[in-house]
């Protein structure tokens, strides 16, 4: 499906009621609820044996976790712990570098960074001189390939212009800064106060200073928001002319996340309120001339994700929506979630445990998955309708050696009342996502996780699909 640049979604309000249910973001498949710790170094180290043999695409992308933020915001889900105390901070960095040394005495010299991110938490918690540091010991182990997509989650709060110089100097290319919502009442109910000045300031040192992609990141959901509140927000947020906008639903998870308990439920909008701000959201994004990327994306139509869509080049990882598909994946830090080409691996999520693996010159895997032939075959279906919309059978028959209609018989079969919906239309050579079901594709694509269709068991927690 050739993707118009102008293509609208259009939002029915009735139907996202109807799939409004919980499920995953398919950031990984299997889901990160199936890592096990029979996965550990000896494995990890394994695969990255075979695949610095074996794996088509040598380069690679690096992820690091920066868990630290300076307060909390009552919302966030992300893993994260506040500090202010800078020796706690400097011995994570002094480790990090530690893992930066061990990871790349494993990994062939060729082996050149392609897409490098820094995520948190909040990686500008870091001082300038810290960001100088860790970014000069990336480029002591590792050399960049031509234009690599360096980029860093940013906090407009505590920015200066210092951080911007160092994180330019390091390389970076791209950044991601947090907004959520501007309205004070709903700023002051979720403990962040986040004047627009701030994040105007910061949008400007990252063009001057060439960044080529700024991403802003929106929240709805949130307590007190409402669609004129909201509104004005959007139209704040569009100003700023953003080349790409995150608008995320906001994950209410009182019961797995303590803090969200600070956010009492009769704050929170209520069902079809945070609908309605999400067609809002959608119809203004779009009448702005945004594209719809998919799962809480949007992007301008010259923007390489957009111009990755079209192509049929998007892929899909921990990191969101990306346009290098297939190169692995290696993240750093505690909690960081690597991909290589058939296992998953999540490092130690505590700093002692992480600490005291690399005290031991272990890579400080904690757990993680390695995928059967099925799992393959189910990974690549998701991430073809999340990424193009679209699927041709033949190329999954001749690829895998099975009847598509056969495999996926129980998939095909339920699919069918969403292609009464509209969602979907289920072709006898492909399957072809409708613009209303790209903005319910976790709900397509959920019918294709063998995990999830299981009968037996208890069934992993996940935020809902709208
Ligand atoms: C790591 S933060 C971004 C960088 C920086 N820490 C900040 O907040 O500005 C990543 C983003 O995750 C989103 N987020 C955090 N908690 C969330 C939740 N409970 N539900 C949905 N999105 C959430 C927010 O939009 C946030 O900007
Ligand atoms: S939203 Fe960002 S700044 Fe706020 S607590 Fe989470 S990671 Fe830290």
């Amino acid at each position: 499906m050739k993707m118009k640049k102008n293509s609208k979604i259009p939002v029915d309000i009735e139907l996202l009621k109807k799939y409004d249910k919980a499920g995953p973001r398919y950031t990984s498949y299997p889901t990160a609820p199936y890592f096990h710790d029979g996965i550990g170094e000896k494995q990890y180290l394994e695969h990255i044996r075979q695949d610095n043999k074996t794996v088509a695409d040598r380069d690679i992308s690096l992820y690091f976790h920066i868990p630290f933020c300076d307060t909390l915001c009552y919302f966030c889900g992300c893993s994260m712990m506040v500090t202010r105390n800078q020796n706690k901070i400097e011995q994570y960095i002094e480790y990090i570098g530690k893992e930066i040394g061990l990871l790349k005495k494993h990994l062939d010299d060729d082996r050149k960074i392609r897409q490098l991110h820094w995520g948190g938490g909040t990686p500008t918690h870091l001082s300038p001189d810290q960001i100088k540091k860790l970014g000069e010991v990336i480029h002591q182990h590792f050399e960049f390939s031509e234009h690599a997509e360096i980029g860093v989650e940013i906090d407009p709060r505590e920015l200066t212009k210092n951080h911007m110089i160092a994180l330019s100097d390091a390389g970076f290319n791209r950044c991601s800064m947090g907004i959520q919502d501007f309205d004070p009442k709903v700023q002051e109910s979720v403990n962040r106060i986040q004047p627009e000045s701030i994040t105007r300031d910061a949008v400007a040192w990252a063009r001057e200073l060439n960044f080529s992609s700024i991403n802003l990141d929106l929240m709805y959901g949130l307590p007190f928001q409402n669609a004129k509140t909201y509104s004005k927000t959007i139209d704040k947020v569009l100003a700023m002319n953003p080349d790409r906008l995150a608008v995320f639903n906001y994950a209410h998870l009182p019961g797995m996340i303590k803090h969200q308990q600070l956010i009492k439920d009769k704050w929170l909008p209520g069902r079809d309120e945070k609908l309605e701000l999400l067609k809002l959201s959608i119809e203004k994004l779009n009448n702005a001339g945004y594209v719809y990327i998919g799962m809480d994306h949007f992007a301008k139509p010259d923007d390489e994700l957009t111009l990755a869509m079209e192509k049929g080049t998007l892929y899909r990882n921990f990191q969101g929506y990306s346009t290098h598909a297939g190169i692995n994946l290696f993240a750093l830090g505690i909690t960081g979630i690597g991909m290589l080409s058939d296992i998953y691996i999540q490092n130690y999520k505590k700093l002692d445990d992480y600490y005291t693996a690399l005290d031991n010159n272990q890579l400080p895997v904690m757990r993680g998955v390695t995928l059967n032939a099925d799992d393959q075959i189910r990974r690549e279906v998701i991430t073809e309708l999340m990424c193009n919309f679209k699927l041709d059978k033949s190329k999954f028959e001749s690829k895998y050696q099975i009847q598509f209609d056969d495999y996926f018989a129980d998939a095909l079969r339920n699919l069918k009342s969403q292609e009464e919906d509209g969602l979907i239309i289920l072709g006898s050579k492909q399957l072809k996502v409708t613009d209303m079901g790209r903005l319910l594709i976790r709900n397509i694509v959920m019918n294709f996780d063998f995990y999830l269709m299981e009968k037996q068991g208890e069934k992993p927690k996940f935020s809902r699909t709208v």
